[in-house]
């Protein structure tokens, strides 16, 4: 059984990637992603961690911060999920990462592996990166639709940077290379990823 606070968190975030998502391709993705957590995958028992960069995370989770209503919730149900998350350093090579990227930012997977809800088909989590911190590039194969709370650039392809802005988002297709960078704030950004076959 889920707990009260995963289901109203992956309520708001339903809500949320479906009102504010625009590429075609990210709003079928996020169907899919959503029909598919109508059954709940294992439940973990692991307790929740933080890492250094967790101390941007009240600064980046200021309800205030978010006018829109759909935001807002999404915010609050994070807020109080949030103790119950195990934040990790990302794995993986540090292609063009900053020097001190380890210790700056921290990711937690909300569904998926390793996640507070253990499945394979669905990832959803998100990353906080402290300020002036690029984060390296790569790629993976599943496709995945970033919900961007945060100011923030986000880079698509070879070179491509874009500034989605609070409530903003990106579709990225299988396989693209990305990465993103903050500036003077936190970057803040909810992703979610759909790790089945297509058509499964
Ligand atoms: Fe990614």
């Amino acid at each position: 059984m889920r707990s009260e606070s995963l289901q109203t968190f992956l309520g708001a975030a339903h809500t949320a990637f479906a009102n504010q998502v625009r590429d075609p391709r990210g709003l079928a993705s996020i169907q899919r992603i959503f029909e598919a957590l109508d059954t709940a995958g294992d439940i973990s028992d692991a307790p929740g961690a933080r890492r250094p960069a967790c101390k941007y995370l009240a600064q980046a989770t200021d309800p205030e911060t978010f006018a829109d209503p759909s935001l807002r919730k999404l915010i609050e149900a994070f807020r109080a999920l949030e103790p119950s998350l195990t934040w990790r350093p990302r794995s993986g090579d540090c292609t063009n990462a900053s020097p001190n990227f380890a210790e700056e930012h921290a990711n937690a997977m909300i569904v998926g592996p390793g996640g507070a809800e253990r499945r394979t088909d669905v990832w959803i989590g998100v990353s906080l990166v402290a300020p002036n911190i690029r984060y390296p590039d790569h790629d993976h194969p599943p496709e995945e639709t970033y919900l961007v709370l945060s100011e923030g650039d986000f880079m698509q392809g070879q070179g491509h940077w874009i500034t989605p802005g609070i409530g903003g988002t990106l579709y990225n297709p299988p396989g693209i290379l990305h990465a993103m960078q903050s500036g003077a704030a936190p970057l803040f950004a909810f992703w979610a990823l759909w790790a089945a076959p297509h058509g499964a």
